[in-house]
């Protein structure tokens, strides 16, 4: 697969399609790390004295309400702060204003344009891979270069769409998830272990069928671990309940039993107790501290341990210690540690421990699905 070091950038139109999907509250930006991360490809592309075109969706467009919230123009004066270099915002996703403003870029000029998912207020277009938007949008420019993983697992116009229709490459960030992401899926050092958290097992069932046959130990916290134990016959009070993959979890604990290892006591909102102990009313926040001994336990000897899905509710100060504790035990372990999803990355940073990883994944949904198994559409669209 080609990267960006394959092309000569010089004075050419360079496409990059970045992900600057990011939190932003009241204008602004609450977590910047994807901003940040696609810095690479960006400056090289500048160095390389290319007319850089940045094309990223933010969020999603449902009706016209929508655009206000998700417009692109905060990430450009950020983005521009973090250059140190003048970044042009177009406020339109097509027209003689974004045409005319590619023309007169200059190399090493950089231009973001609005939203792509601005298009997807018309059938659509953006989201369904419009063919016609596709093209127009390649006509922009004269190569293209993918750098968002975190959308990789989409088919939309501004990846596949695009990469259909110009000569096409993968930049920096792109390389760096490949690189730490497919050596697991294809062949983990062992023991390999995964941690599991988060709210729903349906948005886990294909990870946890792919890689229970690869991995050694699935360790299970979170809210989905409470669909575990009631699978396993166990009272979990009113701790929520995914009731509709029982039956998958009933079959996953009997083919597997010795690999999946569930919680045994957990902190509630009245009391840290035995699974066994949990009354009616109480509902399960977090994993005790009996249950980070028993994690520990399989955690040490591992040789690569993946992690996606809080295993509490550590938003809430009271629910995060098991996730500080998980982070605290990979710590000190030395092994090929990864992070992975959008609630993971940011509790590992908000509790200080990014330096401890491997590599801290910036895609959710992309990076779930490459750990299923599955060929993402973008990194296909671009081979
Ligand atoms: C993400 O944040 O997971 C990506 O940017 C994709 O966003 P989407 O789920 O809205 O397609």
């Amino acid at each position: 697969m080609k990267t960006i070091k394959d092309f000569d950038l010089n004075n050419k139109k360079v496409i990059i399609r970045v992900d600057f999907n990011v939190p932003i509250k009241d204008g602004v930006i609450a977590d910047d790390t994807r901003i940040k991360e696609s810095l690479k490809t960006i400056n090289y592309a500048i160095n390389n004295n290319a007319k850089v075109i940045l094309m990223s969706h933010l969020g999603r467009i449902k009706e016209e309400n929508d655009k206000l919230k998700n417009t692109l123009k905060p990430v450009s004066i950020r983005l521009s702060e973090l250059l140190n270099k003048e970044v042009k915002f177009v406020p339109n996703t097509r027209g003689e204003e974004l045409e005319n403003s590619i023309n007169n870029l200059q190399p090493g000029d950089v231009l973001l344009m609005e939203n792509t998912r601005f298009e997807d207020l018309e059938n659509k277009k953006e989201s369904k891979n419009d063919e016609e938007l596709g093209k127009y949008w390649a006509s922009l420019g004269d190569i293209y270069i993918n750098d968002a993983f975190g959308t990789a697992h989409r088919a939309h116009a501004s990846n596949v769409g695009i990469a259909t229709n110009l000569p096409s490459g993968i930049g920096f960030l792109m390389e760096k998830e490949l690189n730490n992401l497919l050596p697991i899926i294809d062949n983990p050092v062992k023991p390999f272990s995964v941690i599991l958290g988060g709210a729903k097992v349906s948005d886990k069932i294909g990870v946890i069928e792919n890689l229970v046959k690869k991995a050694d130990y699935i360790l299970i916290g979170g809210v989905m671990a409470f669909t575990f134990l009631k699978a396993e016959g166990l009272e979990i009070g009113s701790s929520l309940l995914d009731s509709e993959s029982i039956d998958f979890c009933k079959n996953v604990l009997k083919e597997y039993e010795n690999k999946i290892i569930l919680p045994i006591d957990v902190v509630t909102d009245k009391k840290e107790c035995f699974i066994t102990d949990i009354t009616k009313e109480e509902i399960g926040y977090d994993i005790g501290s009996k249950t980070v001994k028993l994690f520990k336990q399989y955690l040490v000897s591992s040789k690569t341990i993946i992690w996606n899905g809080p295993v509490g509710m550590f938003e809430d100060e009271k629910y995060c210690n098991g996730t500080k504790e998980i982070c605290e035990i990979l710590k000190n372990i030395d092994a090929i540690k990864i992070a992975g999803g959008g609630d993971t990355a940011s509790a590992i940073k908000n509790l200080g421990y990014e330096e401890y990883f491997t590599h801290i994944s910036t895609g959710g949904g992309a990076s779930l699905e490459l750990l299923e198994g599955k060929k993402l559409p973008g990194i296909e669209a671009i081979k």
